[in-house]
């Protein structure tokens, strides 16, 4: 297996089998710190630095919090326009990360354009996390995810996957090249003009994914044992930041993961993942149900931030 001290996790792309369970196995090892509340001194003379180029909540806080719990210190940017990248300069990631790379020891960074943390990362003598990159990827998101299902199903192979959405999403790539690695068929529901690009299904035929597509959340739900759902009603992802502005409608039924649904239709021991924000493809009214794993989600990605960081700064091994 690959050592992960000093690496780059920009793509759930070529990531072996054996590199997802390591990974999962720290994880478990570290979940006790979070669990308890406690603030370690794994990482006390290490920095993290986050270069967010794009709005988050989850991703950036995540990190952060995973890094106050290693005992590391933290730095960065949340909004760009608070920068030179963001003001007249237009200043360059290689130009940025040139600077950056002398502030900490890591970088998180979330941005607009599809491959910008791959180009930080041709230039920064420090490893650089990928926090999403336009239509790109977010693998420590479906990190984050795979080690909710392997802590709430006990295994990841041999389940079946429900993903609904919108299939240009970086969640989305991410997951089906994760699942490359994994015994686990899954069905894609998405707007015709958000599914699956021909390019990208040729890409996980190489890969051997076991998938297809249906039309209707009603046609496949009966039979999956994981849910994973992202918004169709959502911003541009290509952009800096997107305003909402006047009515953005409403999610259709097909997309839609509704309390009378998983009722009806969900086996009973079905998990629903979401990485969040959410519009109303998941009503509130789902929150309380047993199918619902989102907040367990929302924790898990505290440890997993925890696991990547401690692992490519070489506080775990
Ligand atoms: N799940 C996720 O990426 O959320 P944020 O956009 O809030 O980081």
């Amino acid at each position: 297996m690959r050592s992960f001290l000093g690496r780059d996790i920009l793509s759930l792309k070529d990531f072996e089998r054996n590199e997802f369970m390591h990974i999962f196995e720290v994880a478990r090892e570290l979940e006790s710190i979070p669990r308890s509340r406690r603030n370690s001194t794994m990482l006390a003379d290490k920095t993290l630095v986050t270069a967010f180029y794009q709005p988050s909540t989850r991703t950036r806080l995540a990190h952060e919090a995973a890094m106050h719990r290693l005992g590391g210190h933290v730095t960065g940017f949340a909004d760009a326009k608070m920068t030179r990248a963001g003001d007249f300069y237009q200043e360059s990631i290689k130009d940025t990360v040139k600077m950056l790379e002398f502030y900490g020891d890591v970088i998180v960074m979330r941005h607009f354009q599809q491959g910008a943390p791959h180009e930080a990362a041709k230039w920064a003598s420090i490893p650089i996390i990928n926090g999403g990159d336009g239509w790109g990827e977010h693998p420590t998101q479906i990190l984050t995810d795979l080690y909710t299902v392997l802590r709430e199903k006990g295994r990841i192979d041999g389940l079946k996957w429900l993903a609904v959405g919108d299939m240009r999403m970086r969640t989305m790539h991410s997951l089906a090249y994760g699942l490359t690695q994994f015994d686990c068929p899954i069905t894609f529901v998405a707007p015709p003009d958000m599914s699956l690009t021909p390019e990208f299904k040729a890409e996980l035929k190489e890969y051997s994914l076991d998938f297809k597509e249906a039309e209707h959340v009603e046609q496949v739900i009966h039979d999956v044992d994981v849910i994973l759902v992202e918004p169709v009603v959502q911003p541009d992802y290509t952009k800096s930041r997107d305003e909402r502005s006047g009515n953005v409608g409403l999610t259709p039924a097909n997309y839609k993961i509704t309390r009378q649904l998983l009722e009806t239709k969900a086996k009973p021991d079905a998990i629903l993942l979401h990485s969040l924000p959410r519009m109303d493809e998941v009503p509130v009214d789902v929150d309380i149900t047993r199918w619902s794993r989102y907040w367990q989600e929302a924790f898990n990605g505290v440890v997993m931030r925890m696991a990547i960081i401690a692992l490519i700064l070489g506080a775990m091994e």
